[in-house]
């Protein structure tokens, strides 16, 4: 029996913004919800029925979320093999412990796209100054040199101008193993989120656009606006990369779009910043879309039902208090969502989402909320 009804109790690896979104859609449906976060007072634990602070791959603490819950998700693909593993003996981790393994390294998950066939850009695997400098060289021009684990925001990534500078990319990335790209010129960055359950069913959402500001999320809208080939591809890339790794839970697909072909950036096995618009675009969410597949209940309708654009909102806006909400809430078709995070600079605290009759005014509408919360002096 896969399928996991309505009452039943849902683990969630980690307690950040996706996962208090996840568990709000959880209760929703009805669901009982636990948490395991590094924190005991995590975004999450607002929401949850109760939260274990314990690091993602402390093994007792993730048996204990399993032995606990009916099926178990994740918010955060850093979680240990080990502590994965254990979860899966004890209650369903969806999605499984194979599929977090592979996506957890950057060259493995590379080399998992090039053997299913899927297109990406110029890449090699490197390990030291030595192999950096000569990957650099062979791929020509400048290079992203990431980190092969654990990077996120920008994170963990370098840029390398030149071979000659692999020494300083080395070092910045603290010696650990690599992953180095061309740089593309991108023409457009594009994601694009697909569900699977258990017994095989897919949905795909429709496809968003992305605007990134220091190599975090600025700002992104649904539909992407983009001519119908390059929607209907992505889609086709998505739902591939679903089918071929035997998805059981939500996916996002990272593209890139550089002079007219389409290329996979990353995945991500969980909800995705690029997709909160669907709370208010899509007739199904992609929380709600994450329980249901993790549920193995029949899938939501994924149908555009209007654009929508988001921004976040960063620490940065937090001055000597919060800023000034009710002036982005008096613009009609704005709505906030507080992740009840400590405002840091250049940290997620919250996003703003508008909706608008197409989604260049959607866009418009929610870019203009944002600037009313910037200081005014
Ligand atoms: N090879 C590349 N060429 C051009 N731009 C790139 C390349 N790789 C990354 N970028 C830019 O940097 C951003 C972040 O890169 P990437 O998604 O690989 O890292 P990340 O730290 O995992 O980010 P996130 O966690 O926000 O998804 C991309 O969205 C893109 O804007
Ligand atoms: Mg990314």
């Amino acid at each position: 029996m896969t399928r996991i009804p309505p009452g039943g109790t849902i683990g969630i690896l980690g307690g950040g913004q996706l996962g208090r979104l996840t568990a709000v859609a959880a209760r929703q449906l009805g669901y009982r919800v636990r948490v395991l976060d590094l924190k005991s007072d995590c975004s999450a634990s607002r929401v949850a029925d109760a939260v274990i602070a314990a690091p993602f791959d402390d093994v007792d603490a993730a048996c204990w979320l399993a032995a606990r819950a009916d099926v178990v998700t994740l918010e955060i693909e850093t979680i240990g093999a080990d502590a994965a593993h254990a979860v899966n003996q004890r209650a369903p981790l969806r999605p499984g412990p194979a599929l977090l393994e592979m996506v957890q390294d950057r060259a493995v998950q590379r080399a998992w796209l090039r053997d299913h066939g899927f297109p990406q850009g110029p890449w090699e695997a490197a390990e030291g100054v030595e192999a950096i400098a000569a990957a650099a060289r062979r791929l020509g021009g400048p290079c992203r040199v990431k980190a092969a684990r654990g990077g996120y925001d920008g994170r963990g990534q370098t840029r390398l101008l030149r071979p000659e500078d692999a020494r300083l990319a080395h070092a910045e990335l603290g010696g650990a193993p690599a992953v180095v790209e061309r740089e593309l010129g991108l023409d457009a960055e594009l994601s694009v989120m697909v569900a699977r359950r258990p017994s095989g069913e897919t949905a795909v959402f429709p496809v968003a656009r992305n605007w990134h500001q220091n190599s975090i999320l600025d700002v992104s809208h649904i539909p992407c606006a983009l001519p119908d080939a390059v929607e209907a591809q992505a889609r086709q890339i998505a739902q591939g990369i679903a089918e071929a790794c035997a998805l059981e839970g939500i996916l996002a697909v990272e593209l890139f779009w550089v002079r007219g072909a389409l290329l996979v950036n990353e995945l991500a096995p969980r909800p995705h910043n690029t997709f909160h618009a669907t709370s208010l675009a899509c007739e199904t969410s992609q929380f709600e879309q994450l329980v249901r597949a993790a549920c193995d209940l029949p899938l939501g309708s994924t149908a555009l039902v209007r654009p929508v654009a988001l921004a976040n909102l960063l620490g940065d806006l937090w001055d000597d208090g919060p800023p000034p909400f009710e002036r982005a809430l008096a613009i009609p078709g704005v709505h906030l969502y507080l992740y009840d995070k400590e405002p840091r600079p250049q940290r997620k605290v919250g996003h703003l989402l508008a909706t608008g009759a197409t989604p260049e005014e959607a866009m418009d509408k929610v870019r203009r909320a944002r600037a009313t919360l910037a200081r005014q002096d």
